[in-house]
Order: structure tokens, then sequence, then C-alpha cells
């Protein structure tokens, strides 16, 4: 049943919103018409975490806790959800366990992070039974401090190892299961003054939305598209929101690839894929932060079509193909003729990318190296890939491609000619580095100079071939 009212749970409650401005954040929501001052707005784009709440959601008979960024999230978003907001983890006066272990490790001074910092921490404390240093900072990598300094804050997650795991968010647990299983299979239509949203729950749904919705912006975890509102200050009319599609969240092995649902989050296809590709997988954990990677979904990197996109050049040397649907029959197209130009795709109005195919081969080594200025949660200067099958040290299949080096993401053609069927030794690789020179002309922009980028690509691909050599070899392992 089509619906125009929002409802998610909130307090044991379920909460009703009628028409919802489509371009009002959560953020904006939770600070201005419910009251909840603790969560806060630092950048309002995704980079700090001082806007992190958690929205529970239904999967299967259980709750996922997720970690979002509430400052470029949309308000109807909170459908079929549960609400959890910083005030909300207090229980009958009594600190949650997160916050108790803060104040004990005096993790915060100024304070202004530390509510996103708990919320990241409470998520963390939810989802997992122990707490290894990698979970901790994984979990943390979205939330900027500035002043206590990570030491006491990683110290306070640690603490929570020897804590109990119950607390009242546990012993409300089938009463917040039968809740979200009330408002679970509901598709929303809402209009608001000139502005529209759709969020179908299927994609027959979808199909027909999108035709007779064509001019609408397509939103899947929206951390690209929710910046037009939220820093470049322009409104969305129309928007056709594709998570709510459970039918496209999946992940599977068949008939030798792997297929990835276009609304599978990032966090799911991080441990997927690392049996397969584990370069992949590490790339994926330098992605955003867990808040992104909770919602963002590879069809709208692919959507994005942008230069800078991480999985884009890993998935070009993966001879990637795109499943697109839409009016007519499904379309399957290679990714390495999909992107047009800049931010440009073969797209057209009306169809949508259904989902994403990865050929699997026994014989290739699969690698990829992302440059950034920071680790966590920072947008590369140069993203690189490498697929290569070598025989007898003869290079017998090469695919090369780098992000951050044209307007679009792009394969090293004129370097790969010179590599197929050589002999691998520093002659080749060096003449293959020069050739980058004609395969690309990267831009001097914040993130880096065309020289430094220039420098660094060739410098990745002699790192590739070294590592090679040194039979550092990752192999896909079946
Ligand atoms: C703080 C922050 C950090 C980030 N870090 C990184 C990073 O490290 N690496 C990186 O590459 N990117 C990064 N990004 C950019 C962004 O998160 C990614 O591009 C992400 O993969 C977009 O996915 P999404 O589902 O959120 O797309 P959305 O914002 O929903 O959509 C992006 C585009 O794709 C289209 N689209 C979405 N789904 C579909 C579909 N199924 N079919 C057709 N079109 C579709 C949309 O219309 C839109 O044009 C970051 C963004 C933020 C805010
Ligand atoms: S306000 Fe900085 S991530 Fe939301
Ligand atoms: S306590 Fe001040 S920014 Fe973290």
């Amino acid at each position: 049943m089509t619906s125009n009212i929002v409802k998610f749970v909130y307090k044991n409650k379920i909460c009703e919103i009628e028409d919802p401005d489509p371009n009002e954040t959560i953020l904006n929501y939770v600070r201005t018409k419910l009251k909840k001052t603790g969560t806060k707005e630092g950048c309002a784009e995704g980079g700090c975490g001082a806007c992190t709440i958690v929205l529970a959601e239904l999967k299967k008979n259980n709750i996922d806790y997720k970690a979002i960024n509430s400052c470029i999230a949309f308000l109807p978003s909170l459908e079929g959800k549960q609400l959890i907001l910083v005030e909300d983890l207090v229980f009958e006066d009594k600190l949650h366990p997160v916050q108790k272990a803060m104040v004990n490790y005096h993790a915060s001074q100024c304070g202004f992070c530390t509510p996103g910092f708990v919320m990241s921490l409470f998520a963390m404390y939810k989802n997992n039974s122990s707490y290894k240093e990698e979970i901790i900072k994984d979990s943390i990598q979205g939330n900027l401090c500035r002043c206590t300094g990570y030491r006491p804050i990683i110290d306070a997650a640690k603490s929570l190892n020897t804590e109990s795991k119950f607390d009242h968010f546990s012993k409300n647990k089938n009463i917040t299961l039968s809740l979200l299983k009330k408002i679970n299979q509901r598709d929303i239509a809402i209009y608001n003054n000139n502005k529209k949203y759709f969020a179908p729950k299927s994609i027959k749904q979808l199909k027909n939305i999108i035709q007779k919705e064509s001019n609408s912006k397509l939103i899947s975890g929206g951390t690209d598209v929710s910046l037009i509102v939220t820093k470049e200050k322009k409104d969305l009319n129309s928007l056709i929101y594709m998570n709510s599609i459970d039918e496209l969240n999946y992940l599977k092995e068949k008939n030798g690839y792997i297929e990835i649902g276009a609304t599978t989050p990032l966090i799911n296809l991080e441990s997927f894929i690392k049996k397969f590709f584990p370069d992949f997988s590490s790339i994926l954990r330098r992605y955003g932060s867990v808040q992104i990677r909770n919602v963002c979904t590879v069809a709208g990197n692919i959507g994005t079509a942008s230069p800078i996109g991480d999985t884009l050049p890993l998935l070009l040397t993966l001879d990637t193909q795109v499943v697109i649907n839409g009016k007519n029959k499904t379309q399957i197209l290679p990714l390495n003729s999909f992107f047009l130009g800049y931010r440009k795709t073969k797209l057209k109005k009306g169809q949508f990318i259904q989902s994403i195919r990865i050929p699997l081969s026994k014989k290739n080594i699969f690698k990829a190296y992302k440059i950034s200025k920071r680790i966590d949660d920072d947008i590369s200067s140069v993203c690189a890939s490498f697929n290569v099958e070598i025989n007898n040290n003869i290079i017998k299949k090469i695919k090369i491609a780098y992000g951050g080096m044209s307007n679009i993401p792009k394969r090293a053609f004129n370097c790969e000619k010179i590599l197929l069927n050589s002999y691998l030794s520093d002659k080749t690789i060096k003449k293959a580095k020069r050739l980058l020179e004609k395969d690309y002309k990267p831009i001097t922009d914040t993130r880096a100079s065309k020289e430094y980028r220039m420098q660094i690509a060739k410098n990745l691909l002699e790192k590739c071939f070294i590592e090679i050599r040194q039979k550092k070899l990752i192999r896909i392992n079946f």
C-alpha cells in the first residue's frame, strides 16, 4: 500500500510524519522539530561525524544497528527504521556503558565531537561481541576529534570488552522487533508543495514510477546526491529512493562471476569480496567511513561517474558488466564503455542500474592502491588497479586503470599494449611507466598537483610489479 506518511520507531512508539519535505535532512528534523540538540552539525557533508545517529533496521528476525551521518540523510529515509539518538542511550537516569566508558577514560574535552563518537561506538557495541583494536578504529574512522585525541577514546572503547552486552535496547528487543515489523512493508509517495519523493519496495514498482517520473533523480545511499542540497544549496524536486528495495540488496557468486545488487551497502561488499579480491576489500575499508559505507552503494559510485570514484578503476580492470533495467528489456553493458565524459554515463532517462557483475578468473593477480592525504575517510589523489596474468614471466593478460588521472576513471591502454606478451623485466616496466604520460594528462587541484599524480601513477605501476616479482602474490582464493 502506497502511503504519504513516513513511519518510524522512536522511544518504543511508531511516529508518523505526513508529507515531509523530501529535502529536509534527518539532522535538521531531530534538532529543530524533535528538539533533541545532542546531535551536532559540524561539516554538513558527511566528513566529521558530529551528526552521527544510529538507525536500527529489521534484518530477518534480528536488528541491525547502523551508524549514519544524519546531515546527509533525507528525512523520508527514516521510513521503516528505528531512530536512536544520543539522548536515548541514558536509561532510568543511568548512563549507557558506552557513555560511562567515555567519562571514565576522560575521552572528551570540548565535547562537540563526543555525541558522534558515542553513537559510532554504540553501533559497534551492539553489532559485535568483542571489540578488537581494528574494529574500534574502523568504527570511529568517520569521527573527527580535534581536542581530546584518539587514545583515550580508543581506551574507552576497549574497556567495553569487560562490560555487560545487555542494555535497555536488548531488554526491549522484542517490542522493537514487533514495531519494526508493523511498518516494514510500505512503499512511500510524498508530495510536498512542488517536491516529490518515492520509495518503492519492489523492482516492479520502481519500473512503474521511473517511467512516470522520468525527470526524477535516483538516489541510493544519497552520499553523493544529498550534497546538492546541503552544500550546493539547491533543491531536488523529485527523488526516487532505491534503498528500500530489498530485492536489489544481495551479493552472490554464480556462473563464474559475482553479482552485486544495486542497493547493497558497501559495508556488506567489503567482507564478501575479501575472499575473491583482498585488495578490493582493503580499498573499501578506506572508502569514506563506516557511516558512509553503511548506506552507499557501488551502483551509486558508478552512477556518479566520478573521476575519483574509488571502486571504478578496480571494476574497470576486472571487466565488470553493468546490468541495466528500465522500460525495455534488461541490458548488460561493459563498464569499460559506460563512462561518456566528466560525470556522464550511458544511462538514459527511465533506466536504472539493477546489478553489477564481476567475472572471476582463477589465474589472475589483482592489485589495487589508494593514495590520499589521510588513511581514513579521504578522497583519493590517485587510485590504481592492476589485473595481471603472468606465465613463465611473460605477461599474458593485463588490465590497468587509474582514478584521479583524467576526467573519467580510465584504462591505460598504451601502457597495457607495451606490457602485453612482454617479458617482465626492469626495462619493460621502465617503458610502461613512460607510456603512462601518453595515457593520462592529470590536472592540479587541492588534492594533488599534476606532477605528483603522474609520479605516483608511475610509482604504483612499479610497486605492483615489484610485489609480483617478489612473489607477494595475492591470488584469487576459491
Ligand atoms: C564523507 C564522504 C566520503 C566519501 N568517500 C568516498 C571515497 O572514499 N571514495 C569514493 O569513491 N567516494 C566517496 N564518497 C562519494 C560517495 O560516497 C560515493 O560515490 C558513493 O559510492 C555513492 O553511492 P550512493 O549509493 O550514496 O549514491 P547516491 O548519492 O545515492 O547516487 C550517486 C549517483 O548515482 C546515481 N544512482 C544511484 N543509484 C543508482 C542506480 N541504482 N541506478 C542508476 N543510477 C543510480 C544517482 O542518481 C546519482 O547520480 C564520499 C562521500 C562522502 C559524503
Ligand atoms: S555534520 Fe559533519 S558528518 Fe555530519
Ligand atoms: S572533544 Fe573537542 S573535538 Fe573532540
